[in-house]
């Protein structure tokens, strides 16, 4: 049964409604409903086995859900593939890195733009004329991204070389390059330590003003979510427990009963 944690927005981005996913015997989300607004920052937290990377992986089509619904703008995303969700606007950033290693970091960026290529990057390479036009202007939108993200001095490296935080920065990048509307962020900050913490929060921040997409976080650092998120969505046993801002939900009883119970 669906769980009400909010009274419904006006026209939101993303509508999900009633969404179930089952392994077997495990229920790994249990009816759960939220919406995400233009423009916003959405964070998704809860314990380890909450249910938050299996909400992403409905979202982009990875896992089809047994229940519910899955809207963007209005158009249903269940039983479409990961592909043709991704061509609609939804980006994603993995909890482990999702970059070709022996790729340099351009080379990565430019294949965050595969879809948006109608002659492709590897046709575009020996195809002139409109290929080549093509190809120019993917690569000015690339370096745009390299600049917003102060990537400079890394285009050239291959993309398994490069430093972990960097790294996680050019995953970042390799998503912005896809000119999503939904940006599905899973652990950006995991494994870093406080500097690199802050930069990636930098850059959150950057890409919201420059670009004004909205953003789902899905992050176990308490205190980033707490500085960046509009709103937060609060699992549990794959159960939405809180919806709401994060002062709200830093002191909803049941939050903080689940990661007490979580830690005892
Ligand atoms: N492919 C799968 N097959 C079977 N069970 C799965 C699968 N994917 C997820 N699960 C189960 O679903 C539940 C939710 O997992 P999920 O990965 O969504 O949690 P999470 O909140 O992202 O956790 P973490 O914070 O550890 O990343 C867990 O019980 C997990 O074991
Ligand atoms: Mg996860």
């Amino acid at each position: 049964m669906e769980r009400v944690t909010e009274p419904p927005a006006p026209n939101p981005l993303l509508e999900v409604r009633d969404l179930t996913l089952r392994f077997g015997g495990v229920t790994a989300l249990d009816g759960v409903g939220f919406a995400v607004r233009h423009g916003e920052l959405f964070a998704v937290i809860g314990p380890n086995g909450a249910g938050k990377t299996s909400i992403f992986n409905c979202l982009n089509g990875v896992y089809r859900p047994q229940q519910g619904t899955i809207t963007l703008d209005g158009r249903s995303l269940v039983g479409r593939a990961p592909a043709d969700i991704a061509a609609m606007g939804v980006a994603r950033t993995f909890q482990n890195l999702g970059l070709f290693g022996h790729l340099t970091l351009v080379e990565n960026l430019m294949l965050g733009r595969h879809h948006l290529m109608r002659t492709g990057f590897f046709a575009g390479m020996f195809w002139w004329g409109r290929a080549k036009r093509e190809e120019i202007t993917h690569r000015a939108a690339v370096e745009e991204i390299i600049e917003l993200l102060e990537l400079e001095p890394y285009r050239r490296m291959p993309a398994g070389l490069l430093p972990y935080g960097v790294a996680k920065r050019a995953e970042l990048g390799r998503a912005l390059a896809m000119e999503p509307r939904l940006l599905l962020l899973d652990e950006p900050v995991a494994g870093m330590n406080l500097e690199e913490t802050e930069d990636t929060a930098r850059y959150l921040l950057e890409v919201r003003r420059e670009l004004g997409l909205a953003m789902i976080l899905v992050e176990h650092d308490m205190s980033l979510v707490m500085d960046l998120a509009d709103r937060v969505l609060a699992l549990d046993f794959g159960v939405a427990i809180a919806t709401g801002e994060p002062s709200e939900i830093q002191h909803d009883p049941q939050v903080i009963e689940a990661y007490l119970g979580g830690a005892a």
